[in-house]
This record gives structure tokens, sequence and C-alpha cells, in this order.
């Protein structure tokens, strides 16, 4: 990490079973930041439940879904010494400034974002208005902190631009208040896609379970999941025909055995498709083993999730009333 300060802030929505993908494109950034630290640099680490009821949530199921993103970050390796891990609905200055970067975001920019236009055609009459502001809550996140650096991945890149863009306009119209931050996408892992269709993205919302590996999956079953995975006419690894559904699969491989792309391309060059696969699957359950025993553990230790939420939800609220006061005093909000 440089010498200059950052504030590295990101999130993850309680709105489904974490997958590979949310590991890789989010999770392992975070705890690859957290190992670099600096200690005049802040990580905030946020459960998104606000942004998961734009589309709609059993409120049972949300309720532990919360708990369990939250026991995930801290069993991935996400340590409360070094970051604040806080539920977004917990620190209500989020939805005030939200409705501030409403009244400043123009409209316009807001009905080109991408996954705004995807979510709304699955959703059809279902569609909520909370699911088109969804990026200005985002930005709310973000610019709260003074964020330097986000760590997303690649679907989320749109979104900060509009972050970057709501953040120019409110210091042009009200004078300097926010820090205008940038993404950070981990090239490598930037769009896993889905082990049943490479040309779509591994998502929360895949009706058909063989598309991801979720985090809790049982060993068997990731297992299961890999030797079904889509591959093309080929029968054997080679270099010189790389299909989408292969490279996927590859990147995953680099990923979750610290190995770059190539490296494990070159060790696997002529292994069959089978033989791939068994070693990939291997790999994978390798991975996430230990990582589903100290999430159980987690959930088992009464009171300790909830301290942890507790403190980051009071650390974090700090900084972002501090925030919201120089918002107010800005625009002219209040007496
Ligand atoms: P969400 O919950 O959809 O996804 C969480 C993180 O996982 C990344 N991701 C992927 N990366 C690679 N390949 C995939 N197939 C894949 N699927 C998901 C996402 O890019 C994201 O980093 N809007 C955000 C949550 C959010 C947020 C924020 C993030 C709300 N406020 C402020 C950063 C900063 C979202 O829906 O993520």
């Amino acid at each position: 990490m440089s010498t200059k300060k950052e504030i590295i802030f990101s999130g993850i929505q309680p709105s489904g079973n974490l997958h590979l993908g949310n590991y890789l494109g989010a999770i392992q950034q975070w705890v690859d930041m957290q190992k670099r630290l600096s200690p005049e640099d802040t990580l905030i680490f946020c459960i998104v439940d606000l942004h998961a009821i734009t589309v709609y949530q059993d409120p049972k199921i949300l309720r532990q879904k919360i708990r369990e993103v939250a026991a995930m970050y801290l069993a991935c390796g996400i340590d409360p010494k070094n970051a604040h891990i806080f539920v977004q609905s917990e620190n209500p200055d989020h939805t005030y400034l939200s409705w501030v970067l409403d009244c400043v975001v123009p409209y316009g920019q807001m009905l080109r974002m991408t996954q705004f236009k995807d979510k709304s055609q699955k959703q059809q009459e279902g569609t909520t208005v909370g699911l088109f502001n969804y990026p200005a809550l985002m930005a709310a996140d973000i610019l709260l902190y003074d964020t330097t650096t986000v760590p997303v991945g690649e679907d989320q890149k749109q979104h900060i631009e509009l972050t970057r863009d709501v953040a120019e306009k409110f210091n042009s119209m009200y004078g300097e208040t926010f820090v205008l931050p940038k993404d950070q996408i981990d090239t490598s892992a930037a769009r896993i896609m889905s082990l049943q269709n490479p040309l779509s993205k591994m998502s929360k919302s895949d009706a058909d379970p063989f598309g991801s590996i979720y985090l809790l999956d049982e060993p068997d079953e990731m297992i299961k999941k890999l030797k079904r995975a889509v591959t093309d006419s080929g029968s054997a690894v080679s270099s010189e025909n790389l299909s989408p559904a292969l490279t996927n699969l590859i990147s995953i491989f680099g990923k979750v055995t610290n190995r770059s792309f190539e490296q494990v391309l070159k060790t696997c060059e002529g292994l069959s498709y089978g033989a791939f696969k068994t070693q990939l699957g291997e790999a994978v359950v390798a991975k996430f083993e230990p990582i589903q025993k100290k999430y159980r553990a987690l959930l088992e230790e009464s009171g300790e999730l909830d301290r942890i939420l507790d403190q980051g939800c009071a650390a974090v609220s700090v900084y972002s009333s501090a925030k919201i006061q120089v918002v107010k005093e800005r625009v002219g909000l209040g007496r």
C-alpha cells in the first residue's frame, strides 16, 4: 500500500448465498489489502442490507443472512482488529446522505446504469424505485467515509464511476466536501462466470444451482458441480484452444491456489478435462473447508459476532456523523 493514507470501503448484499465470484472478486482482495495495511489506513466492510431489500427478501431469511455474511467475512480472514465490520441499516447516516445525493445525481445518468437495466428487466412490474436509486445509496456508502479505494468485481465499476461523478457535482455545487474514490478490480478475478454458461456471470440469483459454487456448499457438492461444469468440444486442456468456459475454470484454479493463469495452464497442459476438473475440485475444497469450519464455529459462539458488529457500527458512525454535519451545513439543511 502507498504511503498516502488510504480509506478502503466495500460491501456485499445479504441477498443470497455467497459464491466463488463474491469471494474471488471481492473478499480475497480485501484480505490481501488487510495484509498490506499501514497503521494510518482504514478498512471498512459493510453488510449492505438496505441494498438487499431493493428486491423483496423474506424478513426472517434476511436477518439470518446478515449474520451469515458477517460471519463469512470473519471466517475468510477479515480481522476486526484491523477492519470495521458493520451492518448498513444500523447506521442511518447512509440513508440520509443517499437522499441528498438523489437530489444531485442526474436522472438521465441513473437511467444508463446497466445493472438497473438488467435487474429491472428480470423484475418487470415488480421493479421498485429503490432498485432505481440503488447507485445513489451505494455512492452514499462510499462518500460518507472519504473513501479512497473501493475493492470490487467488475460489475460494480459503473457504480463507482457514478459515485465519482456525483461527488464532483456536489463539490462544484456546494464546495469541496467529498473525496473522489477509485475502484480496485483484480483483473484475474474481475468476472467469474457461471459454470453452466460461461457467457453469464456467476450470480447469487442464478436459478441453476449448478452454475455457482457457494462458499457453504458441502465438499462433495463442490466437486460434483465442477465435474458438471461445461467445457467445450475438446477433450484435453490445450493452450492452443482456450474456450471461455475453460478460461473461467483455469482462472478459478489459479486464484484458489495462488498461481497465475499461465502457471496453471502450463502445469495442466494435456490433462484430460476429467482429470483437470478432479484436480480443480480438490483445490477448491482444500481452500474452503477450513473457512467453513471457522464459519460454523463463529456462528456457534454466542455474543462474539454481535459484539464485533456493535463495535464496528459505533466506530464508523463517528466518521459518518461528522460528514453528515458538513453536508447539512453545505446544503443549508436544518437550522
Ligand atoms: P454484490 O453483493 O452483488 O457483490 C459483492 C461483491 O462481489 C463481486 N462479484 C463478483 N466478482 C467477480 N465475479 C463475479 N461473478 C461476481 N459477482 C459478484 C461484486 O463486484 C462485489 O464486489 N452494489 C454492491 C454492494 C455495495 C457496495 C457498496 C460495494 C453496496 N454499497 C459500496 C462497494 C462499495 C453489490 O451489489 O455487490
